[in-house]
Order: structure tokens, then C-alpha cells, then sequence
């Protein structure tokens, strides 16, 4: 497969309003793709399409290979997505909410000991597995909602915002995982409000008012952006801080 995502003028629009106006992009395999862009960009908008939660008002796409109007089933089935909001069960183990998803995911029963192995040590949180989610912090609690997302070995990741609210560490941690992953052939689409994290995506798709404004990588992007004096990259400076985390 040449691309793991396609889209073409992939527009949706609520009402008279345009959230996302004529996406056209390619994204490889194995690339780690950042959603960079104000609030209201339409950035979640955009993933929502491409995971097949939400219909397109017009255009194309394909994600996996499988075409998004006609096939989007099959792209739900193989795709990860983590949302903010990430879907635990805090009353739950961490071991019992990786062994739910494993169950919803339909990962061969036989596979499923291994992998919740391999999730507990990807999060780094195999001490913890009979600790109940709601006692961890918000850091841990993400590293598992990427884990239950990904349990079931998806090509592609979605994951959109999935760093908001936790400490630089965490977040660090956080995209050590999403390198880890993308060198063993995942793709990954992250948005973020943070240039430190965007710095780390092979490329970067930069929206604003349900465009894509740009698409390549962070240094093509600083060269093109002239960097201020202070060291940001001036893409995000005509919005300033985004004020919503
Ligand atoms: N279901 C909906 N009905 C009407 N308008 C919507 C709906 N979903 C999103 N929008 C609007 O579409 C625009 C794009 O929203 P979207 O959530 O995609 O932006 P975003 O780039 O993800 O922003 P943020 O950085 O705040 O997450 C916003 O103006 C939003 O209010
Ligand atoms: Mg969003």
C-alpha cells in the first residue's frame, strides 16, 4: 500500500458553516502525522471523518487502503482511536480494562495474554496492573488509553489530543510511545497545541479555518515561517496561546 491515508476536497459542513474545507492529503506508512492548528480549526473534525464517525458532506478518501464512503466498516475495524476523553473504566483494573478492549477488539483469545503483557510494559505501568484506573494519574491513565486503543495492532492510530492536561513528562513519555510505535510500521495522526511535540512528527499538517494551510516537515515548516528571534516558530504565532488548556 503507497499511502495509509488519501483524501481528496474531503469536506464537512454543518449547516451553512464549513468546518472542514476541501482536505486533499497523502499520509505514508509508518509516518507520524501532527494536526497542528487553533482551536477550531478542524482538526477533530477532520480525524472524526477519516475514522468514519462522522459522514463527509462531500469528497474522498481512503484510509488503509479501503475507500471511506463505501468501505467504512472496515476501516473502523482496523483503525486505533483514542479521543480526549479517553474511554476507561476507573472502577476497573488496569489489567481488566486491557483485557475488555482485547475482548472488544476481538484479539484471538489465544494472543491475548501476550499482548496485554507487552501493553503493561509499552506503558511502562506493569506495576500498577491490579491498581484501580481511578487511582492513577492523569499520565498513566493516558499511556493505558493508548494501549487499549492500540491492543488489537491497528496500522493506523488516530489520536487526537491525547496530551492535553498532563505534565512534560508525561507527554514526553507519551511520544516515546508514538516513535516506538511508528518505527514497527504504525501510522500515526496526533493533533497537538504543542510545538514541542509537533517538533517530533515526520510532518506536519497545519489548519486553520478548516484548511490545510501547509503540510511538511517541522523544518521545512520553521524555514518557511521564519523563526522568531525567541525560538517559536511563528506558525502558531498570529493565534498566540490557544487558551483552552
Ligand atoms: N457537530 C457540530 N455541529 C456544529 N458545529 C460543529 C460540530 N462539530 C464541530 N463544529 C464546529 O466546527 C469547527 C471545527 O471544530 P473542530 O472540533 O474540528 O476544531 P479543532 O481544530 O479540533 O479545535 P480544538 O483545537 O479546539 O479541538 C468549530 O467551529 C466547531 O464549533
Ligand atoms: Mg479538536
Amino acid at each position: 500500500m503507497e499511502y495509509a491515508i488519501t483524501s481528496h476536497d474531503l469536506t464537512r459542513a454543518f449547516g451553512k458553516f464549513t468546518a472542514v474545507d476541501r482536505l486533499t492529503l497523502n499520509i505514508r506508512p509508518g509516518e507520524v502525522c501532527g494536526f497542528l492548528g487553533p482551536n477550531g480549526a478542524g482538526k477533530s473534525t477532520a480525524i472524526r471523518m477519516l475514522c468514519g464517525i462522522l459522514e463527509p458532506s462531500s469528497g474522498q478518501a481512503t484510509v488503509l487502503g479501503y475507500d471511506l464512503l463505501r468501505e467504512v466498516e472496515k476501516i473502523k475495524n482496523h483503525i486505533g482511536y483514542m479521543s480526549q476523553k479517553f474511554s476507561l473504566y476507573e472502577d476497573l483494573s488496569v489489567i481488566d480494562n486491557l483485557s475488555f478492549y482485547a475482548g472488544i477488539y476481538s484479539l484471538p483469545r489465544h494472543q491475548r495474554s501476550e499482548r496485554i503483557a507487552e501493553m503493561l510494559n509499552l506503558a511502562d505501568i506493569a506495576d500498577r496492573k491490579n491498581s484501580l484506573v481511578g487511582t492513577l494519574s492523569v499520565g498513566w491513565k493516558q499511556r493505558l488509553a493508548l494501549c487499549c486503543a492500540i491492543i488489537s495492532r491497528p496500522a493506523l492510530v488516530f489520536l487526537d489530543e491525547p496530551t492535553s492536561g498532563v505534565s512534560p513528562t508525561s507527554r514526553r513519555q507519551f511520544f516515546n510511545i508514538i516513535q516506538n510505535l511508528s518505527n514497527q510500521g504504525t501510522t500515526v495522526i496526533v493533533t497537538t497545541h504543542f510545538m514541542d511535540e509537533a517538533e517530533r512528527c515526520d510532518r506536519i499538517a497545519f489548519m486553520s479555518d478548516g484548511k490545510l494551510m501547509a503540510l511538511d516537515t517541522p523544518d521545512n515548516l520553521k524555514k518557511k515561517y521564519h523563526p522568531r528571534p525567541d525560538g517559536r516558530t511563528g506558525i502558531t504565532a498570529p493565534y498566540g496561546p490557544t487558551g483552552k488548556h
